[in-house]
């Protein structure tokens, strides 16, 4: 999703920003843009492309437009066509320039009034109305820009993160933020802005994450924020940048190194967070223990991926720790007259921390009578850990691929440590605590020993590779993980992908089913196998090609219409953390033969920060 940079500096600033928007091209986008003021003499100057960054690139450097002052933006489209000029900066009368990340949804009011105060629009965008604005409000230079920018605000409704530059002013650049973020860099006589600290990891380790409300003058070697006309003081915070991170170490694709990257990222997950028995419950922090105390239901929120980590966890509070878990899309929930039942803990679920509708969710929860605010989440400095009562981190790393696959299974222990400690409330004994416990040690090798069915899976890949459709199928708690497979497959390799309980095939989708429709399986060795293979027998005797992912334990070969690939054994209540990795593999092996772009498909961003 858009993604936002700014620069002030004695230097020339348009690598600076280049190499920014490249940090941020994982979020997904599709033109790019800069806009540059060269203070010794101030002009404004924007150069635009359609496409990859490395485009602009190209025009930047043929242009050889220079300048210490400049904003650059990756855009995803929202209002209007991916086009040069619904591109990022939108300038009003060549003086003002502005990036914005967000939606406007009063714009197109705003549009007939500036319209008729004599503004002439170039663009489809919400976000042009905001540089005539601010244009209109600084009253032909007697309103100084900052104040520009606050009265411009006013009219706004809808959610913005915007870096506004002036050439009248050309010594400062106008951050303001509400519904999505933006964090600024702090260097030695010069200073930076983005909508993510990652794009500024290259010049400086010294960050100050505006809050929601903030409005901010940078100058070369200033930074004053505001909040409702009062000045406030924000903390700085030390982020040591970990470029490798950001680097593909070997793989073809992101995706696939972050695959591959679980068995890590899960124990730097569960390090510290449980013992040889125990969960730590500290971990979830002092105010963790008095809240889990009242604990009585769960309400989870979520999009996406992070969604079904929160539908196989409702399996998990309900069955170990014997409490009712509602689970919601954040999207739906929000404009649902939801009721809040005493003793509920809000639970948000969150790679990015920054996904728009998640945030909406968890903002209407902390004023709508829950217990508590809890979250799970990859990125420390995310508005979501910031707004939210309390929270555990994923210790992923950071995820780059727009399909999530680290956070996922990092997600799910959290979610099950949350389960063990509200669990002990409600009857769970020490000694099932222990056995779980002493299980999820195991977790990395097991993930590990699943990843070595890559090069069977690799191949079993060319039989979906010309198919339209597929079909998924889990019972139970691996329904969820049927759903995270076909989410992967769909998002990735573009073939439509859908998940059925698998007791519900004969209520409608058995009808779907013919030798062209490959079937998916997953099946592990719990309660519901006996049950499990009567869908599968259904689907063979109808023609349908099975494939099923099972349990090697239990032996299963199917008929001539099935292909069994056997996942190590892993103890039941760890099985959708195993079985889904094999899943992630088979999406990313259909989609590098469907020759898709990986780690951006087409049409998705990384972090929603749009509704
Ligand atoms: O950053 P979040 O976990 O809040 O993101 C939620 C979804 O946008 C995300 O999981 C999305 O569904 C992924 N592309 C799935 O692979």
């Amino acid at each position: 999703m858009c993604g936002i940079v700014g620069a002030i500096a004695q230097r020339e600033v348009s690598e600076i920003l280049i190499e920014g928007l490249k940090r941020l091209e994982y979020r997904g986008y599709d033109s790019a843009g800069l806009a540059l003021i060269d203070t010794e003499n101030p002009k404004l100057n924007s150069i635009k492309a359609v496409g990859k960054v490395e485009k602009l690139v190209g025009q930047v450097s043929r242009s050889r437009k220079k300048g210490n002052l400049g904003i650059a933006h990756t855009r995803w489209a929202t209002h209007g066509k991916p086009t040069v000029k619904n591109a990022h900066p939108h300038t009003s009368n060549d003086e003002i320039a502005l990036v914005h990340n967000g939606i406007i949804e009063n714009y197109e009011e705003l549009r007939e009034e500036l319209k008729k105060a004599g503004y002439r629009f170039e663009t489809e965008t919400d976000t042009e109305v905001i540089a005539h604005l601010i244009h209109q409000n600084r009253k032909g230079g007697k309103v100084d820009l900052l104040g520009a920018v606050r009265e411009s605000i006013k009219k706004l409704e809808g959610a913005y993160g915007i870096c506004v530059i002036d050439v009248d002013s050309p010594d400062q650049i106008i951050v303001t933020r509400s519904g999505s973020p933006l964090v600024i860099g702090k260097g030695i006589g010069e200073n930076f802005v983005a909508s993510d600290a990652l794009a500024l990891g290259q010049v400086t380790d010294r960050f100050i994450f505006l809050e929601e409300g903030d409005i901010a003058r940078i100058t070369l070697d200033d930074i004053e924020i505001w909040n409702r006309n009062r000045k406030v003081n924000r903390e700085v915070t030390h982020i040591n940048s970990k470029q490798s991170e950001a680097e593909k170490g070997g793989f073809s694709h992101y995706m696939l190194k972050e695959i591959y990257e679980q068995p890590d990222a899960i124990r730097d997950t569960l390090e510290g967070r449980i013992s040889a028995t125990r969960v730590l419950e500290e971990a979830f922090g002092i105010k963790a223990k008095a809240i889990f105390d009242k604990v009585t239901n769960v309400q989870i929120v979520a999009c996406g991926t992070s969604y079904l980590a929160g539908q196989v966890a409702k399996y998990w509070l309900e069955s170990i720790a014997r409490i009712p878990c509602q689970v919601d899309i954040a999207s739906d929930y929000r404009y649902r007259d939801v009721i809040v039942q005493p003793g509920t803990l809000f639970v948000s679920i969150s790679q990015s921390g920054e996904t728009a509708d998640t945030l909406a969710a968890l903002r209407f929860a902390n004023k709508a009578g829950y217990l508590a605010t809890f979250a799970i989440c990859n990125v420390a400095t995310s508005s979501l850990v910031r707004e939210s009562d309390f929270c555990l981190l994923t210790h992923a790393g950071q995820e780059i691929g727009v399909a999530s696959t680290k956070a996922f299974t990092t997600q799910l222990c959290l979610l099950l440590l949350l389960a063990i400690c509200l669990g002990r409330r409600h009857g769970l004994t020490d000694k099932a605590e222990a056995k779980i416990v002493r299980r999820m040690h195991k977790l990395p090798e097991l993930v590990a020993n699943t990843l070595k069915l890559n090069k069977q899976i690799k191949k079993l890949s060319q039989r979906f590779a010309d198919k339209q459709h597929t079909l998924f199928l889990g019972r139970g708690i691996q329904y969820p993980v049927a759903k995270e497979g076909a989410l992967k497959l769909k998002e990735i390799s573009y073939i439509h992908a859908e998940a059925y309980p698998a007791g519900e095939l004969k209520h409608g989708p058995l009808a779907l089913v013919d030798s062209n429709m490959p079937v998916i399986a997953v099946a592990p060795n719990n309660e519901l196998l006996g049950k499990l293979k009567a869908n599968l027998a259904e689907v063979s005797a109808r023609g349908g090609k099975l494939f099923v992912f099972a349990d090697e334990s239990i032996g299963y070969e199917g008929d001539k219409n099935c292909k069994v690939i056997h996942v190590p054994t892993s103890p039941d209540v760890l099985e959708p953390i195993i079985f889904v990795v094999p899943l992630q593999l088979l999406a990313y092996h259909v989609a590098i033969l469907k020759g898709t772009d990986v780690d951006q498909p087409r049409n998705l961003a990384k972090s929603v920060t749009v509704e």
